[in-house]
C-alpha cells in the first residue's frame, strides 16, 4: 500500500493530506489570519501562522484518515512556487518528519498539482487535455500529455486572474480578496459596462489595461455623480467579472481550437467563479468539450492535490534528497 503524508505550505492557508494507493483519506485546510484588514497576505504573519497550524493540521490528516505516522511510505510537500517563509515551514517539517520516519521526500510543483487535481476524483480527463489555472498568483493555459508531462502554453504577462478581482475589488472598496464577493454580487447584477480589452497575441494574457481602464470608469463617474459605485454594485460587479471572464475564454477556446484539444479544464482559485464555470459549461456545449471542473475544495489552495502528484511520483520513485530547500520561483 502507498500510503502518503501531503503538506502545503505555499501561501497563507496551511493544509495536510492522507492519499493511499491513489485515494484521498482526509484533506484539512486551516485558513490563516485573517489578511483582510491588510489588503493582501502579509508574508510575515503567513510565515508564522503555518509555525503555529503545521503540527495540528498534520495530526488532524493522520487522525481523519485512521492512520498512524508509522504506517506513511513518503512525505510530498510544495517545494514552490510561492511566498519562501511559508513554503519554508512545510519543507523543514516533511523533511524532519521524513528523516525521522526514514522515508522518502517527494518534492511537489504547486502549479502541477492544481494541473492533476482532476486526478483526485471521477471523471478524470484522458491526455492530452488543456488546463487554465487560474490563481491569485498564477493564470496559465497548460497542454498536458502525461501525469508529469506538461507545457505552457501561455501565461499572463502582468496581473494573474485572481488579482484582477481582488485588485478591482479594492477600487470598489470591497476587502480582501474579493474574488467570491464579486462573483457574489454579479449574480444580482447585470454586465451592462464595458471596459478595454487587450490586444495580445498567441495565448498569452494581460489584466493590468482592464484595472486600469475599470479605475478610470468609477473615477470619472463617481466625480460626475456621487455615489455611482453604490448604487450600482452589483452591475459593476457583473460586468468586470464578465470581461475577466471573456479575456480568459478567448484564449481557451482559441488554444482548444488550434490544438485540436477536446479535454478541458480549469482549475485555482479563480475555477471556483460561477461566471467562469458558466462559460466554461456553455463553451463545452458549442465546441463538443468534455470538461473537468474540480469539486470546491480542491479549488483554492490544498494538500489533496499534492497528495495526488506525490502519489504518481511514487509510483515512479521520484524521490528528492534531505538536501532539497524551497523554491520561492520554481518553474514548471
Ligand atoms: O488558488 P488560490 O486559493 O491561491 C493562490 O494560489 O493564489 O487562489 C486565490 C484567488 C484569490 O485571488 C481569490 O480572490 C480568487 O482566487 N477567488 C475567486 C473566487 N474564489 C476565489 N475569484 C473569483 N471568484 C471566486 N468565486
Ligand atoms: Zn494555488
Amino acid at each position: 500500500m502507498s500510503t502518503i503524508l501531503a503538506i502545503e505550505s505555499s501561501c497563507d492557508d496551511t493544509s495536510a493530506a492522507v492519499i493511499v494507493d491513489g485515494v484521498i483519506k482526509s484533506n484539512i485546510i486551516t485558513a490563516q489570519v485573517d489578511h483582510r484588514k491588510y489588503g493582501g497576505v502579509v508574508p510575515e504573519l503567513a510565515s508564522r501562522k503555518h509555525q503555529v497550524n503545521i503540527l495540528p493540521v498534520v495530526q488532524e490528516a493522520l487522525t481523519v484518515a485512521g492512520i498512524s505516522k508509522n504506517d506513511l511510505k513518503a512525505i510530498a510537500f510544495t517545494r514552490g512556487p510561492g511566498l519562501l517563509g511559508s513554503l519554508v515551514v512545510g519543507v523543514s517539517f516533511a523533511k524532519s518528519l521524513a528523516l525521522g520516519l526514514d522515508i522518502p521526500l517527494i518534492e511537489v510543483n504547486h502549479l502541477q498539482a492544481h494541473v492533476l487535481s482532476h486526478f483526485i476524483d471521477a471523471p478524470k480527463p484522458s491526455f492530452p487535455y488543456l488546463c487554465l489555472t487560474v490563481s491569485g498568483g498564477h493564470t496559465q493555459i497548460v497542454k498536458v500529455t502525461d501525469f508529469l508531462e506538461m507545457d505552457i502554453l501561455g501565461t499572463t504577462i502582468d496581473d494573474a486572474a485572481g488579482e484582477a478581482f481582488d485588485k478591482t475589488g479594492k477600487i470598489l472598496g470591497l476587502p480582501y480578496p474579493a474574488g467570491p464577493q464579486i462573483d457574489k454580487l454579479a449574480a444580482q447584477g447585470t454586465p451592462q459596462y464595458t471596459f478595454a480589452k487587450p490586444q495580445i497575441d498567441g495565448y498569452d494574457f494581460s489584466f493590468s489595461g482592464l484595472k486600469t481602464s475599470i479605475l478610470y470608469f468609477v473615477r470619472d463617474q463617481e466625480k460626475e455623480n456621487p455615489g455611482f459605485i453604490k448604487r450600482n454594485l452589483s452591475d459593476i460587479c457583473a460586468s468586470v467579472q464578465k470581461s475577466i471572464v471573456d479575456i480568459l475564454m478567448d484564449k481557451l477556446i482559441k488554444a482548444a481550437y488550434q490544438e485540436d484539444i477536446q479535454q478541458i479544464a480549469i482549475a485555482g482559485g479563480v475555477s471556483a467563479n460561477s461566471g467562469l464555470r458558466r462559460a466554461v459549461q456553455e463553451a463545452a456545449v458549442e465546441h463538443d468539450w468534455d470538461i473537468f471542473i474540480p469539486d470546491f475544495q480542491y479549488c483554492t489552495d490544498n494538500a489533496g492535490m499534492i497528495a495526488i502528484v506525490g502519489h504518481y511520483k511514487y509510483q515512479q520513485g521520484l524521490f528528492s534528497s534531505q538536501d532539497i530547500t524551497p523554491a520561492a520561483r520554481l518553474k514548471m
